[in-house]
């Protein structure tokens, strides 16, 4: 199961209350994203590891809110620099409201992540702690943006271990942080903490690599996109790494005809996709992510409550997710 409706609708309705003011056109392009859709799983993480260490939701919203904001500004930029024209069924905030104000809406959700850490009276506390791991979360992502970026750009195939360090700053990072930063909203001691931290990461390790795999062999009726999308654009994605080690002779030839070729055929693509479902690429990926997820449910502990219930079921969904 994903987030539930009811805690998602609780983010959504506090963030919403803090993206707004004057001028209109900044805050409606700020939360534009927020407001068409999102399924607030960072959010969620913070609020659920708060409550893991004996913390309230209430406690831990205003951290909840900050990684939110702190993610869409991070979706916000991306979409300029990926030029990607659609996110949620809808035009990207630059998209809709030009590049410039765009930029501005990023930065808006950045800085308004800081300040409702700052401001709420539950996380003044532990505010310089929070902000410390917000801003290490910030600094990991765009570290990982640039590597993902001249990964992209570069010729050279880089190793799966290469990769998984890129995701491990792009995507998991903000993870961690989100379960670090419920767990500190509870009072936690470090190695709380720290056992948080690493569920987080780990599990955002899983959820990009199983994004990756949608991308690569996702259902067309559930992804909306054509099968082998991710191949004829050429991302250098774990489950196409995989396949271009463990392929050889005319079908590695084959795969790679695809790979960024955006003038191979559908049937092309079909049998490159096929190749790599014979090639067992599906299993031996799906079987990475589970080791990150053995390390995600030993972080866990031994502790018990429904919020760890809560927690594995979200780990479940991110392994099994579609979509
Ligand atoms: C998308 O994250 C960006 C990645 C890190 C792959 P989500 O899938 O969590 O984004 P939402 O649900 O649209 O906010
Ligand atoms: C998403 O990265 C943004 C960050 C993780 C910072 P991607 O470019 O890989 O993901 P999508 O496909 O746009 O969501
Ligand atoms: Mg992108
Ligand atoms: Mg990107």
């Amino acid at each position: 199961m994903s987030v539930p409706a009811e805690s998602a609708g609780a983010v959504t309705g506090y963030l919403l209350g803090l993206i707004r003011g004057e001028p209109g056109d900044l805050y409606t392009a700020a939360s534009h994203l927020i407001r068409n859709g999102g399924k607030r799983l960072r959010p969620y993480m913070a609020l659920k590891s708060c409550q893991l260490l004996g913390g309230s939701a209430e406690d831990a919203m205003p951290a909840a809110a900050a990684v939110e904001m702190i993610h869409n500004f991070s979706l916000v930029h991306d979409d300029i620099m990926d030029n990607d024209d659609v996110r949620h069924g809808v035009p990207t905030t630059h998209n809709r409201f030009g590049v410039p104000l765009a930029i501005l809406a990023g930065d808006i959700l950045f800085s308004k992540a800081y300040q409702v850490i700052a401001d709420s009276e539950s996380t003044r506390p532990v505010a310089a702690r929070l902000t410390s791991r917000l801003a290490g979360g910030c600094v990991e992502i765009c570290e990982g943006q640039q590597m993902d970026i001249a990964m992209a750009q570069g010729s050279r195939i880089p190793t799966q271990g290469e990769y998984i360090e890129m995701i491990r700053k792009k995507t998991a990072a903000l993870f961690d942080v989100s379960c670090a930063m419920g767990a500190l909203c509870a009072g936690a001691d470090e190695g709380d903490v720290a056992g948080m931290s690493a569920f987080g990461r780990n599990l955002g390790i899983i959820f990009q690599i199983t994004d990756d795999l949608i991308g690569v062999m996702g259902d067309p009726d559930v992804t909306k996109k054509p099968v082998g999308n991710d191949l004829r654009e050429g991302k250098k994605s774990l489950p196409i790494l995989a396949a271009i080690d463990a392929a050889e002779g005319r079908e590695r030839d084959a795969i790679l005809n695809c790979f960024g070729n955006s003038r191979a055929s559908r049937g092309e693509i079909d049998s490159a996709v096929g190749i790599i479902r014979r090639l067992g690429i599906d299993g031996a990926v799906r079987a990475q992510a589970l080791e990150y997820a053995a390390g995600a449910r030993a972080a866990l502990g031994g502790r018990s409550g429904p919020a760890r219930a809560e927690l594995e079921s979200l780990l479940d969904f991110v392994i099994e997710r579609r979509l």
